[in-house]
């Protein structure tokens, strides 16, 4: 790891907001009419890695995409609206959270299709993981979010040590 972690800035869980807006047109969807799930997925990288980003304002690389879910499909012709922010900060890593709407383009009605987490690490211009801006919790909303990712943060590090262990 590089890099002063005694100067660090504090910015807001509001700075890392990111809202993208996407149209399913026919390249991104299967025979059945629906988005595939990895143009999906792609579609939450980006959008995450900004709020990241706008978080660190360093250089981020994803380190891990979990818990991806993907509760409805969407369909060809809906708009697809992404919105996340940062939930938690670690060292160098932070998490950022996702949820991914379909609006229906005639009526405007918009349903909770995906959510995932997003692991981002911030890096210097060798690459190497520099420590992260802190993040500052303004809202109850905040608070649960951070608690949240910090249970999920650790079940990440016990599944690495034991992917780690198992290679050995
Ligand atoms: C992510 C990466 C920078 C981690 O580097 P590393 O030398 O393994 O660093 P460390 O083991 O010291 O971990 C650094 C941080 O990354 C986190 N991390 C590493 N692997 C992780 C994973 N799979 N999921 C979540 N966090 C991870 C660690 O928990 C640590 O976080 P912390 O400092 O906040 O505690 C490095 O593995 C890498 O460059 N990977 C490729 C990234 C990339 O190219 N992504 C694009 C898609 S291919």
């Amino acid at each position: 790891m590089s890099g002063r972690s005694d100067a660090l800035p504090t910015r807001p869980v509001s700075a890392s907001r990111v809202e993208m807006t996407k149209l399913v047109l026919p390249p991104h969807a299967n025979a059945l009419g629906n988005i595939f799930g990895g143009e999906v997925m792609s579609w939450i990288d980006m959008c995450t890695a900004i709020s990241a980003q706008r978080h660190a304002r360093t250089s981020v690389v994803t380190a891990s995409i979990d818990a991806v879910n993907f509760l409805l499909p969407i369909k060809l012709g809906h708009i697809v609206v992404l919105k996340s922010q940062v939930n938690a900060v670690f060292t160098t890593s932070m998490e950022c959270g996702v949820t991914v709407w379909s609006e229906h383009p005639h009526t405007g009605e918009l349903r909770h299709a995906v959510k995932a987490y997003t692991t981002f690490v911030s890096v210097d211009e060798y690459g190497r993981p520099r420590p992260v801006a802190r993040l500052l919790l303004e809202r109850d909303e905040d608070r649960r979010r951070e608690s949240e990712a910090r249970a999920r943060r650790a079940s990440r590090v016990a599944l690495r040590e034991q992917l780690r262990a198992a290679a050995r």
